[in-house]
């Protein structure tokens, strides 16, 4: 089984994740878990380029087209082979992130969606959602604030397309703004459910 958890900046997305793991893995469960950007070339690229220097150092469609081109090589080159493994597979982010992100940078959520033509969708897919307010308070304690952290007027377009996406296909939200330990027995009561299924 293949889960995401996805999120604006912020919202916990690692924390919950971790802790989410051990749990699993306490309940006897072969865990595995990732992140995007990952740590394929393309993610590398991504870092180093995209997310230091600013939005407008490219052209909207070129961060989309990395990011994608990056899932790509992560779901064949890490993902998958974990998951013919036996591994249950969780990625702190994935294609809501493109669909969120590149959407509130302006492009076509059609086009963004085709660009994922050859990545499979996960089993589950779960937002975590808190108030932006919240999520910078969280970020600014945290270290220096990566291009996209820094914009509540972004982050807030952003978490819109996310809960508006969760809405129309059905993710599960769940509320962020309680304590870790709440969050991560709600999440993990989702994915127990979701393997019965
Ligand atoms: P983030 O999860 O913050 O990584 P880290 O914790 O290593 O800093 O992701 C980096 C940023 O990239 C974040 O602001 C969201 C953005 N992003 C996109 O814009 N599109 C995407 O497809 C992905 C995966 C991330």
């Amino acid at each position: 089984m293949f889960i995401a958890i996805e999120g604006i900046d912020g919202v916990g997305k690692s924390t919950v994740i971790s802790l989410l793991k051990e749990r699993l893995m306490s309940s006897g469960f072969k865990v595995y878990t990732t992140s995007e950007p990952s740590q394929s070339p393309i993610g590398r690229l991504i870092r180093d380029w995209l997310l230091k220097q600013g939005s407008n150092v490219a052209h909207p469609s070129i961060f989309a087209l990395l990011f994608v081109a990056d899932r790509t090589q992560h779901y064949y080159g890490e993902v998958k082979p974990m998951l013919d493994n036996g591994y249950l597979v969780i990625s702190e982010r994935y294609m809501e992130s493109t669909l969120a992100y590149q959407g509130a940078m302006g492009l076509p959520t059609d086009w963004l969606v085709e660009l994922h033509r050859f990545v499979p969708k996960p089993n589950l897919t779960v937002i975590l959602d808190v108030p932006v307010d919240v999520a910078i308070t969280r970020l600014r304690g945290r270290r220096e604030l990566e291009v996209f952290e820094v914009n509540k007027d972004f982050l807030s377009k952003v978490r819109d397309i996310l809960l508006n996406r969760a809405r129309a296909n059905g993710y599960p939200v769940i509320n962020a703004d309680r304590n870790v330990d709440v969050v991560v027995d709600d999440v993990y009561e989702l994915i127990v459910s979701a393997l019965r299924r």
